[in-house]
């Protein structure tokens, strides 16, 4: 054993968003001497796009029982089955790795699946929930939990604040808590976070400090064990380049063979509007037909990321005519396009993911929440953070092209554009200094990685 790296489980839940910071987290332990075993589920595993991640990163399958079903049908209508294969399943990866002379230490787990402490448990080692959410969110759902959100009274009509947030109102909230009769499986699963984290070894969260000051400072006086590990941007973005750190990522989606970058460098700099939904919001045929005459009918370049299962809902030869301005691409390494320097806006969904990487490369955004934590997230960019502006929806709940120009020039023309490209900017600055050497968020990888390795 003497001489071996110390071996880290680490299960991200399988979906995209939740992948890639959990993935890029790995990398921030493997260039600090961990050896890293990430988990992914036998259905995933056949689409995903493995790219070579570092030396000290290996990959192993497990199955949830589900091998050839859709990740969302299986959560919906199996998440029982779907525990008790994946517990039994990591118990005996981790026997094999015991083995073979490899014990695991400990288990990274998306905070999604709680089940996975009783694994660490039952194999006596450490385990940390990876929250992949904003810990604004995640002070949401654990209020929710806690039975301290009641909708229908005393939120019914007013607008509320809880401790640590600013004032709200209902649509504010993570739209799991007001639709819970539409997707109460989803919203199980978002508040079962809090089922057992108290037991935890740590906390792990991906913002950092002074992004969320307020909340963290509220979170860290009842959970002493929580460490800011984020943005998960690699390090290329933000600091000096890592050992680790060469490739981009595991993929759900295949990148387009579009040159989107040679495309990029022919436009003028801030002149271009990225505008993507993330890896699974749908956007619905009417709406997406006021979205992409919007975006023609705007003065500005566009490219959008249209996955290729949305691609129907296209108007038809929209993208022949508007090849002057625009490029739609069903998938791109969303960091190499916001970190060009040509592009001045991000119309965006909201995801996590997506707010994290755009205030940390300075890209002011044009918010359209469409669900789950993405209307926090909305929020907190609008009126907390003050990096973008929100669509309007009309009475018939729908946001026209005429708002969506109108959104796009405040941000790339309006008298607030400046402002607005201050603030990134200077959020970019504040999430490169938690990064760097000695920042708040590297601190505390430091400690997590040496707290792991003495205990
Ligand atoms: C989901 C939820 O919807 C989101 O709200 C939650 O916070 C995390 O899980 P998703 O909807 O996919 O994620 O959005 P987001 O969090 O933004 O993650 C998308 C990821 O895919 C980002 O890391 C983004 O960089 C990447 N991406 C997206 C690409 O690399 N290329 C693309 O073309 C589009």
């Amino acid at each position: 054993m003497a001489g071996k790296k110390p071996h880290i489980l680490v299960f991200p839940f399988p979906a995209q968003g939740h992948i890639n910071p959990v993935l890029q987290f790995s990398k921030r332990l493997a260039s600090r001497g961990l050896r890293i075993t990430i988990i992914t589920i036998t259905s995933l595993a056949k689409s995903m796009h493995l790219q070579p991640c570092g030396a000290s990163i290996e990959i192993e399958t497990i199955s949830d029982g589900f091998d050839e079903a859709e990740m969302t049908y299986v959560i919906q209508a199996h998440l029982g089955r779907f525990v008790a294969n994946v517990s039994q399943n990591l118990v005996n990866l981790a026997r094999k790795f015991v083995s073979s002379g490899d014990p695991p230490i400990a288990i990274v787990y998306d905070a999604i699946m709680p089940f996975c402490l009783d694994v660490a448990r039952k194999l006596g080692i450490k385990g940390a929930p990876f929250f992949t959410q904003a810990c604004a969110v995640s002070a949401l759902y654990y209020h929710y939990y806690e039975g301290n959100l009641k909708i229908g009274d005393r939120l019914g009509t007013t607008s509320f604040s809880m401790p640590a947030t600013p004032v709200m109102q209902i649509g504010d909230l993570p739209s799991l808590i007001p639709d819970r009769d539409l997707y109460p499986v989803f919203l199980s699963q978002m508040v079962n976070q809090f089922s057992n984290f108290q037991k935890a070894d740590w906390l792990l969260v991906n913002t950092f400090d002074k992004l969320e000051e307020q909340v963290l400072n509220w979170m860290a006086s009842q959970w002493p064990m929580i460490k800011t590990v984020g943005p998960t941007i690699p390090s290329v973005y933000l600091d000096k380049q890592l050992e680790d750190d060469k490739y981009y990522g595991l993929n759900l989606f295949h990148p387009s063979t579009e040159a989107c970058m040679k495309w990029l460098d022919t436009k003028e700099k801030s002149s271009v509007v990225y505008a993507s939904f993330g890896s699974i919001a749908t956007v619905g045929g009417s709406q997406m037909e006021e979205l992409a005459m919007g975006l023609k009918n705007s003065n500005e370049n566009f490219l959008w990321v249209v996955r290729a299962s949305e691609e129907s809902n296209l108007p038809s030869n929209f993208v022949a005519e508007t090849s002057e301005k625009g490029l739609v691409v069903n998938w791109y390494p969303q960091l190499q396009v916001l970190s060009h320097q040509a592009v001045g806006c991000f119309l965006t969904h909201c995801g996590w993911n997506s707010t994290s990487e755009a205030m940390s490369l300075g890209v002011p955004m044009v918010v359209m929440p469409q669900w789950t934590d993405q209307t926090t997230n909305a929020k907190y960019i609008v009126d907390v953070w003050d990096v973008g502006v929100r669509v309007n929806v009309n009475d018939k709940g729908i946001i026209t092209r005429e708002e969506v120009v109108l959104r796009i020039e405040e941000v790339m023309e309006g008298e607030r554009r400046d402002e607005l490209r201050r603030n990134a900017g200077r959020w970019k600055e504040l999430a490169k200094e938690a990064m760097d050497k000695g920042g708040s968020s590297d601190k505390n990888i430091e400690e997590f990685v040496s707290e792991l390795v003495c205990s």
